[in-house]
C-alpha cells in the first residue's frame, strides 16, 4: 500500500472518529435536555401533590438534591423537621453526619443525587405508613428511571425494603444486611440510616466501616 493511500485512510479514519464523537456528543446533549425537562415535570407534580394526607401538614415537599446526571442515587426515608422547613433533603443532624460519611466514601453532595421514599414529612417524624409509601413511590420510581443510576444506596429500613423489593430481591432488617452489596439490573448497597448514629458512637463506627466499602464502588461511577 502506498504511503499516500495509508495517509488518506488515516485521515478518513480520524475524520470519521471526530464525526462520530460529535454525533455522540449531540445525542448526549439531546438526552440530557429530555432528562431535565422530564425532571421539571416531576418537580411540579410533587409540589402540587395531594395523593396522601401528608400534604396537609407539610411546609415544603422535598424532591431531592444533587446531580441528576450522577450514576449514584441515595434514598432516605422521609423529610424530617429541618428538611420540611427548608425543602431540602438531609439538612438536619443526620444530614451533617451523612456529609462526613460521604467524605469517607470519596463523594460530595454534588457527585450524587439524594432523595427519599416519601417526599413530605410525616408528623412528628413517625414511620411512613404503607399507604403513604404506595401513594408516593411512583415519584421515586420515575426519579430512578430518569437518573438511571448504576448504584442505589439505601439508607435505613424503609428505603432498603422498598428498593430491594422493587428489584425482586428479598429484604431483611437492616441490622442483618447493612453494608451489603446486591446485584440486579443495578447495584444496590444497603446502609443503616445515618440518624441511628447521631447519639451512638458505636453505630458511627459501623456506618463508617460500611461507607468504606462504598468507596471501592464509587470510583469512576460518579457521572454519565
Ligand atoms: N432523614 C431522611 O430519611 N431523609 C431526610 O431527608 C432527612 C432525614
Ligand atoms: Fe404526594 Fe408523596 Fe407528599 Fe403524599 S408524601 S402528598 S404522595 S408527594
Amino acid at each position: 500500500m502506498s504511503s499516500s493511500k495509508a495517509l488518506s485512510d488515516d485521515s478518513f479514519a480520524i475524520a470519521h472518529f471526530k464525526l462520530s464523537d460529535m454525533w455522540c456528543h449531540l445525542m448526549m446533549e439531546e438526552e440530557n435536555k429530555d432528562r431535565y425537562s422530564q425532571w421539571e415535570k416531576i418537580e411540579e407534580d410533587i409540589k402540587r401533590c395531594k395523593k396522601c394526607n401528608l400534604w396537609r401538614s407539610r411546609k415544603n415537599p422535598v424532591v431531592g438534591e444533587g446531580s441528576i446526571e450522577s450514576k449514584i442515587l441515595f434514598v432516605g426515608e422521609a423529610p424530617g423537621y429541618w428538611e420540611d422547613i427548608n425543602g431540602r433533603p438531609f439538612v438536619g443532624r443526620a444530614g451533617k453526619f451523612l456529609d462526613e460519611l460521604l467524605e469517607i466514601a470519596g463523594l460530595k453532595r454534588e457527585d450524587i443525587y439524594i432523595t427519599n421514599v416519601l417526599k413530605c414529612r410525616p408528623p412528628n417524624n413517625r414511620d411512613p405508613l404503607d399507604e403513604e409509601i404506595k401513594a408516593c413511590s411512583p415519584y421515586l420510581d420515575k426519579q430512578i428511571e430518569i437518573i438511571n443510576p448504576d448504584i442505589i444506596v439505601t439508607l435505613g429500613n424503609f428505603a432498603t425494603r422498598y428498593v430491594l423489593n422493587k428489584y425482586g430481591l428479598k429484604s431483611e432488617p437492616i441490622s442483618r444486611i447493612h453494608g451489603r452489596v446486591f446485584k440486579s439490573e443495578r447495584t444496590i448497597i444497603t446502609m443503616y440510616h445515618p440518624a441511628t448514629a447521631v447519639y451512638n458512637p458505636k453505630m458511627k463506627q459501623v456506618l463508617t466501616n460500611d461507607f468504606l466499602i462504598l468507596r471501592t464502588y464509587t470510583k469512576g461511577a460518579k457521572k454519565d
